[in-house]
């Protein structure tokens, strides 16, 4: 198969090594791609978010799949371009991706679905928010109710930091307060053409910079996956009780949900409830769950495209773990330094059990062909084991051969996790 992958992140680089492993061969294109993307494929440099030049692309080079990475191209309507000229592309169109770019659309359906969340009230003014806040008390949630990178959300048991960070997306569009879910985090990836739903393997994100869950939010900053703790026969409670009330509630409302929901979830004591969905593979979520994965993904990924996920088994995975550690610049979140030289990567990735997903990475002819950093989340070291104590030994004896100065990454991923 000939596939583009859109993006340029670490999560596409995973996407691309994933696929890259298939026999046959396929013929893979990542647009535009990074410095380690262009070591597994061919990369052309075209702008994702623009629906008419891909369409353009995916036609003149008949390309035989599109998969979408991120969310700023769903959200520009780059996969309804794509379907309207009858190339499978696997991410929801417009409509659909809202369930990701829109806080007030996912709560709308996922209460016409029945699917199990926190409470959240919409607030258009400070009086509103005010009161909100007074009516669920602390820690208070406060998200803005659109796409903000990550940072839209702050959660917090100070009530002036919740005012404060409602004014400021105030002056962008309305605010959702929402009640506090104390629980752990797990993120469930579901595969769908529209109509059938098909679990991947669960995993856990780090959303916090420092160790310790402290410091801000961030895109993420590591992952493990399986997640051994889960209770017996929760990806199946989760597949029936919010992905397919979810997909066939958007299917009723003429708004297919062809593509990745990811759903963001947490096991409160009064049992799990959907924070937020996502319209996309997750970051670095994906990185630990597609290396395990050992049914192969092209096949996946085109059976959700083309509405032929019926019959399909679940896909399987292998009985090892992976974890995974993110490299940030210094600055990141707030205004990561970029233009650094990162050396070591060759021996990073010659450790066992070791691979390196780049994400803000270029080759520069002004640095003689070496690797530079180009913004806040670098690379992901993937690393797998036996069990967490040696991915875990393994990812951090890579990381250590790394040098970005003023990096930054946390020293406690998946230590919950072993024993
Ligand atoms: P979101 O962008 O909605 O995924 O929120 C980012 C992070 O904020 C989540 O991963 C949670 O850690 C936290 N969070 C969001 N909503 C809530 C909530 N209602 N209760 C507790 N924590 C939350
Ligand atoms: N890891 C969080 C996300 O991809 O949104």
């Amino acid at each position: 198969m000939k596939i583009l992958v859109l993006g340029s992140g670490a999560r596409e680089h995973a996407i691309i090594t994933a696929l890259a492993r298939e026999e046959p061969r396929h013929e893979i294109v990542a647009a535009p791609g990074n410095a380690g993307i262009a070591e597994d494929a061919a990369v052309v440099h075209l702008d994702p978010n623009n629906a008419g030049v891909v369409a353009t692309y995916a036609l003149e080079e008949n390309v035989d799949l599109v998969v979408i990475g991120p969310e700023a191209p769903l959200v520009a309507g780059v996969a309804d371009a794509l379907r309207t000229r009858g190339i499978p592309v696997f991410g929801p169109g417009k409509r659909a991706a809202a369930l990701e770019g829109s806080k007030a659309f996912a709560k709308r359906i996922m209460q016409a679905a029945g699917v199990p969340t926190g409470s959240a009230t919409r607030a258009a003014s400070q009086a509103e928010v005010s009161e909100a806040l007074d009516t669920y008390g602390a820690p208070y949630v406060v998200k803005a109710d659109g796409l903000a990178a990550g940072k839209g959300v702050i959660v917090t048991g100070d009530r002036n930091a919740a005012v404060a960070h409602a004014d400021f997306y105030l002056q962008q569009g309305t605010v959702l307060v929402e009640e506090y879910l104390a629980g752990q985090e797990v993120s469930l990836f579901f595969l769908s053409d529209g109509n059938t739903v098909l679990p991947l393997s669960p995993a856990q994100d780090y959303k916090l910079l420092l160790d310790e869950d402290r410091g801000p939010n961030t895109g993420g900053m590591g992952a493990y996956s399986p997640l051994p703790w889960l209770p017996d026969g929760f990806v199946q409670e989760v597949l029936s009780t919010i992905a397919e009330p979810t997909v066939r509630q958007l299917a009723n409302e003429q708004t297919p949900f062809v593509g990745l929901l990811y759903c963001g979830l947490i096991l409160t004591e009064r049992g799990v409830r959907v924070i937020e969905f996502n319209a996309r593979f997750g970051d670095p979520e994906t990185q630990v769950v597609l290396p395990r994965l050992t049914t192969p993904l092209s096949g996946l990924l085109l059976a959700a495209a083309t509405g032929s996920l019926a019959g399909h088994d679940w896909p399987e995975f292998s009985d090892d773990v992976a974890v995974t550690v993110v490299l940030a610049s210094e600055g990141y979140p707030e205004a990561p330094l970029t233009g650094r030289v990162i050396t070591g990567l060759d021996s990073a990735s010659a450790v066992e059990g070791v691979t390196i997903a780049h994400a803000a990475t270029a080759t520069t002819a002004a640095h003689s062909g070496a690797v530079i950093a180009t913004g806040g989340r670098v690379l992901s070291v993937v690393a797998r084991g036996a069990h967490f104590a040696e991915a875990r030994e393994r990812a951090y004896a890579a990381m250590g051969k790394i040098f970005l100065e003023g990096g930054q990454y946390r020293t406690d991923i998946a230590a919950r996790v072993v024993s």
